[in-house]
């Protein structure tokens, strides 16, 4: 079962940032999450709010501020002040980091507008670094997830959901998925096993509590993501 870190270690260090991929490789996971989107000046960068709020201060959207601007930012003293050298990362530099250590699910945050751009850039990335056999492409927008199956079939994709849906094994035909990436609390054994039975692979998110850790380790899903991915090490262990 794959243990995932969400954000990287999100719940021990700044969510997304070189820090928290560095304790996801100290807990001796198998995998991270994180969130991509671009810049105004189309780069791919590691980042989960569209606007710069929460996590800077900034009153400003994430898409119109170029990569050399944003990575002036302060990404870490949200989380305490220790952390405030931590800057946003480009996709390209988190993947040298994580270079045989860590696999990937990189979940694409939706722009319509610029999707086809996304996607170039990506393959680009994920050419250039020999990625391209370590990483789960996951997305809410599941058109975007059905066009790079198109043009990359040996990419693994899953469709995100965040709510129970009557037909998941459509859904991940209708997007041409390799697995689904449920919320947590629509995870029932039924669904596992159907997801099985169909050869889908079935990983859930964000799971921080160690009851439903041991639940789902129980109903035999194939990943578990959590910021707090130590409960995950803990829970396979036993
Ligand atoms: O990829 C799973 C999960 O990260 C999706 O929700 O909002 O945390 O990106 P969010
Ligand atoms: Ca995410």
């Amino acid at each position: 079962m794959l243990k995932i870190g969400h954000r990287g270690a999100s719940g021990v260090a700044p969510e997304n940032s070189k820090a928290a991929f560095l304790k996801a490789i100290e807990f001796g996971l198998d995998m991270v999450e994180l969130d991509i989107q671009l810049t105004k000046d189309n780069n791919l960068i590691v980042f989960h709010d569209y606007d710069l709020k929460r996590i800077t201060g900034l009153d400003r959207k994430v898409g119109e501020m170029t990569l050399a601007e944003l990575k002036k930012l302060d990404i870490g003293s949200c989380f305490s002040k220790e952390f405030s050298d931590e800057r946003i990362l480009t996709l390209a530099e988190v993947i040298d980091l994580l270079r045989g250590k860590l696999k990937i699910n990189i979940e694409i945050k939706i722009n319509q507008q610029k999707s086809d751009v996304i996607i170039e850039s990506l393959f680009d990335i994920l050419e250039e670094q020999e990625y391209e056999d370590d990483v789960i492409i996951s997305s809410f927008d599941h058109r975007i997830l059905k066009v790079i199956k198109r043009k990359k079939p040996s990419l693994k994709t899953a469709v995100l959901i965040g709510a129970i849906v009557m037909e998941p094994i459509r859904l991940i035909q209708e997007a041409s998925a390799d697995g689904i990436h449920p919320h947590y609390l629509t995870i029932s054994k039924e669904l596992v096993e159907e997801l099985k039975d169909y050869g889908y692979f079935i990983n859930t998110w964000t799971v921080n509590s160690k009851e439903e850790v041991d639940r789902l380790v129980e109903i035999g899903v194939d990943g578990i993501m959590s910021d707090y991915p130590m409960l995950i090490t803990k829970a396979v262990k036993r």
